[in-house]
């Protein structure tokens, strides 16, 4: 079976992928420098795969390390070589992801982001390995001039973070230009949301969450006293901003379905939008988590921040047409998926790594 290198791994997309490509039967090379994540999401990935030990130490093999040292990621794919069992597909998720950060420090998401990947296709042009699937964002839409969004849409991104996502593309696009055998797919994903149903893994935000789904899992908890709703006078039914949400297990086998289709097809750069194609409010969500968690979750309208846009919905037709996948869960499963997660593990890792 094809071997795989998963940058970024350790992350809460890269979890719940790299379940399912072990599960798919996949080799598993992880690459992480755990600035975001933590080694106890490796230990249960492995635990819900159902691998023995033995299994375990041929197929799932882990490399601490940052994407930006050239020498490291070489080191890797000589290793794998050496061994007979060459590099055959990257999955790229490793980078810094937060809009906020990004607009206060640019130039580390530009050094992580795009001189990581840089680093990273640099190694693998050396290496003969042409096949990646990379984790770009809704974010380069930037304010999208109608709705569903397709993937013709006008790339406009608005801040740093979606800059750098739209430059990799950019970047990803001129290597088919000087070498036609690479096999490209720019994943472009929504809102992922959600966890494994185990509740073994789910998103683990190191510092104060941003996103709607930890942030209310907090509030829940009463960690953070109440939600701050963005805008209650935007042009929607109910008036609050309107997100695809996507719950993470459908996009981890939107990567599975998208590796798939590459390696199946002849070479080309293959671009989707990774969404369910369906909007929910702001209070939408927050009325389908208090049926969940059986709670009264208090909230307050205040001011749009800056940037942020009415509606974001994606028009996911062609993932299904070329991969024939499409979201299965729904938004009860996304909130309760979420809730389960955080129940179960109220402080992340942090108390398994402390044992
Ligand atoms: N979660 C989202 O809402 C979302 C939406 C669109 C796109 N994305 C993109 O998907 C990818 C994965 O996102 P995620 O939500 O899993 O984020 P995450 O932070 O949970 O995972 C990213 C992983 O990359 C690692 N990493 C960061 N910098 C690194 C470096 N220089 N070298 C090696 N490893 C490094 C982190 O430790 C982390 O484990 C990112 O590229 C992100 O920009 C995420």
């Amino acid at each position: 079976m094809a071997k795989l290198l998963i940058t970024g791994g350790a992350g809460f997309i890269g979890t719940h992928t790299s379940l399912v490509l072990l599960e798919a039967g996949y080799d598993l090379i992880i690459l992480d420098s755990f600035i975001n994540s933590s080694p106890i999401a490796l230990k249960r990935v492995s635990q819900i795969s159902g691998l023995n030990s033995t299994e375990l130490a041929r197929r799932l093999k882990t490399y601490t390390g940052d994407i930006r040292d050239l020498d490291f990621l070489e080191n890797i794919f000589k290793t794998c070589g050496q061994e007979g069992n060459p590099i055959d597909a990257v999955i790229h998720f490793a980078g810094l992801k937060s809009v906020d950060e990004s607009v206060k420090n640019p130039l580390l998401y530009w050094d992580v982001n795009l001189n990581g990947t840089k680093t990273l296709l640099t190694a693998m042009e050396k290496n003969n390995c042409r096949t990646i699937v990379f984790s770009s964002s809704a974010t380069i839409y930037g304010k999208a001039q109608s709705i569903p969004i397709q993937e013709t849409a006008k790339i406009q991104p608005i801040n740093p973070y979606g800059k750098t996502k739209a430059a990799i593309e950019n970047i990803l696009s001129d290597l088919t230009g000087i070498n036609p055998n690479w096999r490209i797919a720019c994943l472009r994903y929504f809102n992922p949301v959600g966890a494994h149903p185990t509740g073994l893994i789910g998103e683990n935000p190191l510092g104060t969450p941003n996103n709607l789904f930890p942030v209310i899992n907090q509030v829940a908890i009463n960690k953070l006293k109440v939600l701050k709703i963005f805008g209650g006078d935007w042009p929607t039914p109910d008036k609050t901003a309107m997100r695809d949400y996507i719950h993470i297990m459908d996009l981890a086998e939107g990567h599975l379905a998208a590796l798939n289709y590459l390696q199946n097809s002849t070479p080309e750069l293959i671009t989707l939008n990774l969404g369910s194609g369906k909007g929910y409010s702001v209070l939408e969500v927050v009325s389908e988590y208090q049926k969940v968690c059986r709670k009264k979750l208090p909230f307050e309208v205040v001011n749009r921040r800056q940037g942020d846009s009415a509606i974001s919905i994606a028009d996911p037709s062609k993932a299904l047409t070329k991969l024939g996948w499409q979201t299965k869960r729904t938004l009860n499963e996304m909130v309760r998926d979420g809730w389960n997660w955080q129940v179960k593990n109220p402080k992340g890792y942090l108390e398994e790594e402390r044992k």
